[in-house]
């Protein structure tokens, strides 16, 4: 869409000096992905005006870019943050290799991903479930970047639930709404080799210091890790056990300052614990392992 000369507040360098006086730090690469999105001039004015009252640019433009996919975002839902693509990639490499390698998010419909049929229990495949799943971007992307992945996917809240269906649908991902593992089908007990879940990790305390971005548009179930933030995190690494296949695996998102006490929850939960960091994408993510029959 491009504005007419008539309509100058419209033009890139008007809406890119509208973003940056409200403190957007990328103010002109924001100013074309809104004029790029926008089917209209009335379209573009209604998303500037969100954007400069400081709604997230991904609520207002609909969709999030998660390891290179086009992932759709509903208001109200959390914006899934590039530090989380560690976690994604480390469950993708814990599957089976030979999925794709997704580069710059297509254009057009949210998702962008091929359609598939969704497998059920057959042989061979990798049993993955996203815990906490928000939108599902972290199944999306280990859907993509493994082969043959039957994934199912969890989230307690219904707006969350109800986007997760529309990025995880199209790859064959199951969606059910509840408390952690509570909703998942009873056949797939024992038999999942992949758990990857950020669930909320910060402490009460803290939520009140987060940007406004998060703070206001953001549910505080997705934030609100409990007193020291690792809450969610304990009850999800204790209910692993029974879901994960003997040498199957749990991966969890923390705090960098989180994985000491995080590793000894899943040693705890009767866990090996290993922890991986990327320092570029300021990530950690903590691994455990269900010990395999024989006791290693
Ligand atoms: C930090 S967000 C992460 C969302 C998504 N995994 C991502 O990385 O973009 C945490 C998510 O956990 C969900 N959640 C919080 N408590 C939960 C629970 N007890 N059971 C299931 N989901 C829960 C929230 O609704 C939210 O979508």
């Amino acid at each position: 869409m491009s504005p007419t000369s008539s309509d100058q507040a419209l033009s890139a360098d008007a809406i890119t000096g509208r973003l940056r006086a409200a403190g957007c730090v990328f103010a002109e690469e924001e100013a074309q992905l809104l004029i790029e999105s926008a089917s209209s001039p009335d379209a573009l004015r209604a998303m500037v005006s969100e954007r400069v009252s400081g709604v997230p640019l991904e609520h207002v433009v609909g969709w999030a870019e998660f390891c290179g996919l086009r992932i759709a975002i509903d208001p109200g839902v959390f914006v899934p943050r590039r530090r989380s693509e560690l976690l994604a990639r480390s469950a993708a490499k814990l599957c089976r290799p030979g999925g794709t390698t997704p580069r710059n998010p297509p254009r057009g419909r949210p998702g962008g991903m091929t359609p598939r049929n969704p497998p059920r229990g057959l042989p061979g495949w990798t049993v993955v479930v996203d815990l906490a799943c928000g939108s599902g971007a972290v199944g999306a992307a280990i859907a993509t970047l493994a082969a043959d992945v039957e994934l199912h996917a969890t989230d307690i809240d219904r707006a969350a639930v109800a986007c997760a269906r529309r990025n995880l649908e199209p790859v064959g991902g199951q969606v059910y709404a509840g408390d952690l593992y509570e909703p998942l089908p009873g056949r797939l007990r024992g038999r999942v080799s992949v758990i990857a879940a950020n669930v909320p990790y910060v402490p009460t305390e803290a939520v009140a210091l987060m940007p406004s971005e998060a703070r206001v548009y953001e549910p505080p179930v997705a934030l609100d890790g409990g007193p020291d933030g690792l809450d969610v995190l304990r009850r999800a690494a204790t209910g692993a056990a029974a879901w994960l296949m003997p040498g199957g695996h749990v991966l969890i998102e923390t705090a960098s300052g989180q994985a000491d006490t995080a590793a000894a929850a899943f040693a705890a939960a009767g866990l090996a614990a290993t922890v991986a960091r990327d320092a570029e994408l300021g990530a950690t993510v903590v691994i455990g392992r269900r010990r395999a029959a024989g006791g290693c």
